[in-house]
């Protein structure tokens, strides 16, 4: 008999963690799906979904969510799916030093050390699947998101290395490239936007007004936005294949970037980035 082989997904509450975790589950998978709020893992158990508490800015939630998992596969856990995350927009010389660090802690150090937590287990397996769930903006920056830019460039890197230490293993890291995906990824952006940048006394002051309005306009989507099971495809690949790829681009964007940048120089690649990002408020 074929064996349920196990994954851990992140971020489960909505968008593109949601729709893997369901899918998955579908698929076969047996699927612990992760949220950091209570009233999501009742929710998320509401569906048939086991799920379990984890939050990446607390490393005792983080211990705990690998301890409970562990304890109900029999110390197995065939594949992570590193997917949460949240952008925090605003200019550079905009965003406070608590507010990168805030970025980093859940987007790179939380994620980071959950894989720590895994990996282990993985090696013990002699085999496993790491997937991350990258971006575009993980591949070419934009103006106004350095630090969600810099999180994922960050994460970029840090799955590189750990790719080629992991070599051999029998341990595979991917990493998932999208461009827009229906989620609630902007109404949340749009929320630590409002929270974390001083709009009214920032030297950027009259192109956030055209930021907030965009990002206030909840339903109307970016051109070539897909659905977030454009996603689970990718990541279906990712675990299946014996050969899994290290980037799965995602949507008409990343492929445009992506090539972009390997093929052009940094000036050309500036003018293009600059052209994409004043259009974005118009
Ligand atoms: N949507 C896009 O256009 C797009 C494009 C490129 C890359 N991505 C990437 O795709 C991934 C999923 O995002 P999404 O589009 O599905 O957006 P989303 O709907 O906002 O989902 C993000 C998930 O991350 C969770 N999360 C945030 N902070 C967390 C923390 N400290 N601990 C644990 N969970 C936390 C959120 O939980 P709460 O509900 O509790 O906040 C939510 O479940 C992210 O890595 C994002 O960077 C998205």
């Amino acid at each position: 008999m074929k064996k349920t082989k196990s994954i851990l997904i992140t971020g489960c509450s909505s968008g593109i963690g949601l729709c893997t975790a369901k899918g998955l589950q579908q698929f076969g998978y047996r699927v612990f799906a992760a949220a950091r709020r209570t009233e999501d893992v009742e929710k998320l158990n509401n569906i048939g979904l086991e799920s379990v508490l984890l939050d990446l800015n607390d490393s005792h939630s983080i211990s705990a969510a690998v301890e409970h998992v562990l304890a109900q596969t029999g110390g197995q856990l065939f594949a992570l799916f590193n997917n949460a995350a949240y952008g925090q927009p605003g200019a550079v010389e905009d965003l406070s030093r608590e507010v990168l660090r805030q970025q980093f802690e859940t987007n790179l150090f939380g994620t980071h050390e959950l894989t720590n937590l895994i990996i282990p287990v993985m090696r013990q397996q002699g085999d496993g699947r790491i997937i991350q769930n990258s971006s575009v903006l993980g591949l070419a920056a934009l103006p106004f998101r350095g630090a969600y830019n810099a999180s994922k460039f960050a994460l970029e890197g840090l799955s590189d290395t750990l790719r080629l230490e992991l070599a051999g293993t029998g341990i595979h890291v991917s990493l998932i490239e999208p461009g827009p995906i229906e989620s609630q990824f902007r109404a949340n952006s749009f929320a630590m936007f409002k929270r974390n940048i001083d709009r009214q006394h920032s030297v950027h002051h009259h192109y956030y007004q055209g930021v907030e309005a965009r990002l206030a306009k909840q339903g109307q989507a970016q051109p070539f936005t897909l659905p977030p099971d454009a996603i689970l495809k990718k990541v279906i690949h990712a675990l299946e294949s014996p050969r899994p790829k290290a980037r799965y681009y995602v949507t008409v964007p990343t492929y445009l970037l992506g090539y972009a940048r390997r093929l052009l120089s940094t000036r050309l690649l500036d003018k293009i980035l600059l052209k994409v990002s004043s259009g974005e408020n118009k």
